[in-house]
């Protein structure tokens, strides 16, 4: 294996760090909050750690393809080209299915500061929960895949 080829792992390996571990704690962190103001900071604090979730991810894949081009072998395999999909899939399903609620959830906690959290904030939660769990699962899949090379 030659140097760049083991640096690029030890960015993915950084880039999996980064992009992951605020995905992980994301529901906990609002699922703890026990009113609107404590709701307005905790989304503050999760708008920043997913942007710095952003560079991790871009890290994770830009070196997963230079990986790819520096091995050609590893474009005919099954599991990377797997875990490229998947990786395109968790991105699209982000934007689609995550972003957009926790926008409206910022959104709702701004306009009830200093109040009770209300009914319509914590039916988006029960939802973002659900798709925390596609995500988590989604993420579970390729990490397999990495580790075990199945096929
Ligand atoms: C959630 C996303 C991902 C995670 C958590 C992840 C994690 C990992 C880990 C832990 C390893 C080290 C495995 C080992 O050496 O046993 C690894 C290796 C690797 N990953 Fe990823 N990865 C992810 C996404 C991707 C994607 C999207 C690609 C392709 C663009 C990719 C390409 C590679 C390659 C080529 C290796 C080196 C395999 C080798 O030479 O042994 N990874 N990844």
């Amino acid at each position: 294996m030659s140097h760049l080829y083991t640096f690029m792992v030890g960015i993915h390996i950084l880039g999996a760090i980064v992009g992951i571990g605020p995905t992980l704690f994301v529901y906990r962190m609002l699922k703890a909050c026990e009113n609107s103001d404590e709701l307005v900071v905790t989304h503050k604090m999760i708008a920043k750690l997913n942007a710095l979730s952003s560079i991790g991810f871009g890290l994770l894949f830009i070196s997963g393809l230079v990986m790819g081009f520096l091995n050609r072998a590893l474009f005919q395999s099954a599991w990377y080209l797997l875990a490229i999909a998947l990786m395109v899939i968790l991105a699209v399903y982000s934007s689609i299915f995550i972003e957009p609620k926790m926008k409206s959830m910022l959104k709702i906690s701004m306009e009830n500061k200093g109040k009770h959290i209300p009914v319509e904030y914590t039916e988006l939660l029960r939802k973002i929960s659900v798709s925390n769990i596609v995500e988590k699962s989604l993420i579970v899949m390729i990490l397999v895949l990495m580790v075990f090379k199945p096929f």
